[in-house]
């Protein structure tokens, strides 16, 4: 770890962990709806949850990572990473939908249960993002690299050049060509739930959905990752909410953590995940927090909010979880000790 950190974590266990009790204690006790927090401890029972029925598969290499008491950080990049491969995934990694240059650009953010945060932005040719991730926060002392930059820095650090663009997104993107309309498919990922466009759309390829993964390891801690090509057709440059963290992915080792998918910019007018995750910590279930989240972009913007889906997942330190979304079809997936391959539908406003 860049010694900046380790200097930044010494002087806040030295300096600031003894008055930081003191206050919380008094908090607490003068205010019950604050949850104290709950400390790393062995012996948690471990979970992993993801958006989407694609979560399953993801869910499946996390837990294997869980079940042998490895650690919610290792889970969620080698969970996220089964969905980066999969080229029929067209809203992820390699076969993701290209933007409307034809170019396929991924955004990905990564955080560990100590605060320490990796993104990347508009990466090009690289199909893991969620590992240059990583090492952006594991090998550097900054928290973000994008477009060149990020693609550079892979390199260094010995990922391997390829051609995301797989012949089915490039049919797809050269059928959108012939109108060249941007206008999202509601639930691309759960066809049995996909909102008819206003107009016949060439395909159903107008999707733009994520993984966003969180996982709690046997030692108590919670990690989260969420990876994504972004919207089909977007604007070359354009990022969304998926590698900004506080908007697609947040933790908090204390409370909990939350993660979303659906349209981003109305995410990041929020900042979602930021906000369910100090919604738990005020008492919130987390379903309870997540519904509130999307209330907020719906009385923000309601017309926009009509025809958009984005959807909240989220896992307190107990292990509970939850999820709400603006319309129906949203779907998340569950992995623990009993069940390994449960889809549960995400309640929803619509
Ligand atoms: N939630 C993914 C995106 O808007 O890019």
């Amino acid at each position: 770890m860049f010694n900046r950190r380790k200097f930044i974590k010494k002087s806040a266990l030295t300096a600031g962990l003894f008055s930081f009790s003191g206050n919380l204690r008094a908090l607490t006790q003068n205010n019950p709806s604050i949850i104290p927090p709950s400390p790393s401890q062995n012996n948690m029972k471990p979970i992993v949850i993801s958006t989407w029925d694609f979560g399953v598969a993801a869910n499946a290499d996390a837990w294997k990572v869980l079940s042998t008491k490895g650690s919610c950080l290792d889970a969620v990049e080698k969970g996220v990473m089964v969905a980066e491969a999969d080229e029929k995934n067209n809203s992820v990694g390699y076969g993701g939908l290209p933007d409307r240059d034809g170019i396929v650009t991924l955004d990905a953010c990564i955080m560990d249960s100590d605060g320490n945060i990796g993104a990347v932005l508009a990466l090009e040719n690289i199909k893991h993002a969620i590992c240059v991730a990583r090492k952006v926060m594991e090998k550097t002392p900054h928290v973000m690299l994008a477009g060149k930059g990020a693609y550079q820095f892979a390199l260094e650090q010995g990922f391997k050049t390829e051609n995301l663009l797989t012949q089915e997104s490039e049919k797809a993107w050269k059928e959108w060509l012939k109108n060249a309309k941007y206008n999202p498919v509601i639930n691309s990922e759960n066809k049995n739930y996909q909102n008819a466009a206003p107009e016949k759309l060439p395909g159903n390829q107008y999707n733009h959905d994520t993984i966003g993964m969180l996982a709690l390891d046997v030692h108590g801690n919670i990690a989260g990752a969420c990876t994504t090509s972004g919207m089909a057709f977007k604007l070359h440059g354009r990022i969304g909410d998926s590698p900004i963290i506080g908007a697609g992915l947040y933790i908090d080792n204390e409370i909990g953590g939350a993660t979303s998918t659906g349209v981003g910019e109305e995410v990041v007018r929020n900042v979602g995940s930021f906000l369910v995750v100090e919604l738990m910590r005020q008492g919130y279930s987390p379903q309870d927090a997540c519904k509130e989240a999307v209330m907020r972009i719906i009385r923000k913007k309601p017309q926009t909010a009509k025809n958009i889906q984005v959807g909240f997942l989220a896992l307190n330190k107990k292990g509970e979880y939850g999820a709400y979304a603006i319309q129906k079809g949203f779907s998340y997936a569950v992995c623990n000790e009993n069940k390994q391959d449960l889809i549960l539908p995400g309640k929803s406003y619509y």
